[in-house]
């Protein structure tokens, strides 16, 4: 049921892929809160078309940017304050990329070349966001602005290989550029770190299915769906949250503060019996 919270606000969300994608949940969710929304994606994911369908439902554009580049962040990010006639009060970053893990790269056989193009997609394109709307004066005051993390950014998940790195990295961004839009703009950032979620990028890492169901076994609540994702979003966007700046956010079900589970007990107790 929506709550009328986006009221009045204007963003851009990126990241869109699918019906499966994060983004498109909170999209979805974000217009039915009363938002009016700019949809990106790089260009070569909009050529798949999918995009388009959530366009028309939902009746947004589409402003197609690498978020590598820093030239098509400004355009996206001059062209959506055209649409709006304004500036923007929420940003979703929902992007991420590994080639090492496309090419099912082990962690010691990493490609150093594919390495910086992990950070380059998957984290500093975060900072170039950021650094873009604050050289236009993009955000309005008390503007929100976040992007999806995962827990590997703070413990070993081996099949996670260099996104593990690029996942630090982009919570690091989240603390030092939320200082500096805070002081400037009153602006917030945080990091929400989502669990395990069948989504084309989460799906395409090696030995998902298993990490998807031992969280699932540890979470009291059990693996957060991305529509629950597309809730918290949401809730950042408000004005409910307007102090909460600077974090990174679990939201896994519990995930990160169970040691052990009964369900993970039972299920180690058995296959030891077999
Ligand atoms: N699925 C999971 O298990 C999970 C868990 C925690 C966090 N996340 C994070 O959520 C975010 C969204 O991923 P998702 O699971 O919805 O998968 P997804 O594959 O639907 O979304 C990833 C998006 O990144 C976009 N992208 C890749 N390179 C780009 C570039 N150069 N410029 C612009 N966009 C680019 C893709 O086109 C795609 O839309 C990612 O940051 C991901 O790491 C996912």
């Amino acid at each position: 049921m929506p709550y009328n919270l986006l009221a009045g606000k204007v963003g851009i969300i990126s990241g869109a892929l699918n019906d499966k994608s994060i983004a498109w949940k909170v999209a979805q969710k974000a217009h039915a809160e009363g938002a009016r929304i700019v949809l990106t994606n790089a260009p070569l994911a909009m050529r798949m078309g999918e995009i388009r369908a959530l366009a028309a439902e939902i009746d947004a554009p589409i402003i197609p940017a690498d978020a590598t580049s820093v030239e098509e962040l400004e355009k996206l990010f001059g062209d959506a304050q055209s649409h709006f006639g304004g500036k923007l009060d929420f940003v979703l970053h929902s992007i991420g990329m590994s080639a090492n893990i496309r090419k099912g790269k082990n962690y010691g056989e990493l490609d150093y070349k594919f390495f910086q193009q992990t950070l380059d997609v998957s984290a500093l394109s975060f900072h170039k966001m950021m650094a873009v709307a604050e050289r236009q004066d993009a955000l309005n005051e008390w503007a929100s602005i976040v992007a999806l993390s995962y827990i590997a950014a703070q413990r070993a998940f081996l099949d996670y290989t260099d996104m593990a790195q690029a996942k630090a990295m982009l919570e690091s961004i989240a603390r030092s550029y939320g200082q500096r839009l805070g002081h400037l703009k009153k602006v917030r950032v945080n990091t929400i770190s989502q669990s395990p979620t069948k989504t084309t990028a989460g799906t395409g890492i090696g030995g998902f299915d298993a990490f998807y169901e031992y969280a699932n076994k540890m979470a009291p609540l059990g693996n957060a769906p991305a529509e629950a994702c597309a809730d918290y979003c949401v809730s950042l966007f408000s004005d409910l949250t307007r102090f909460v700046t600077m974090q990174n956010l679990m939201h896994d079900g519990g995930f990160s503060s169970v040691g052990i589970s009964e369900a993970l007990v039972e299920a180690m107790t058995k296959s030891a019996a077999q």
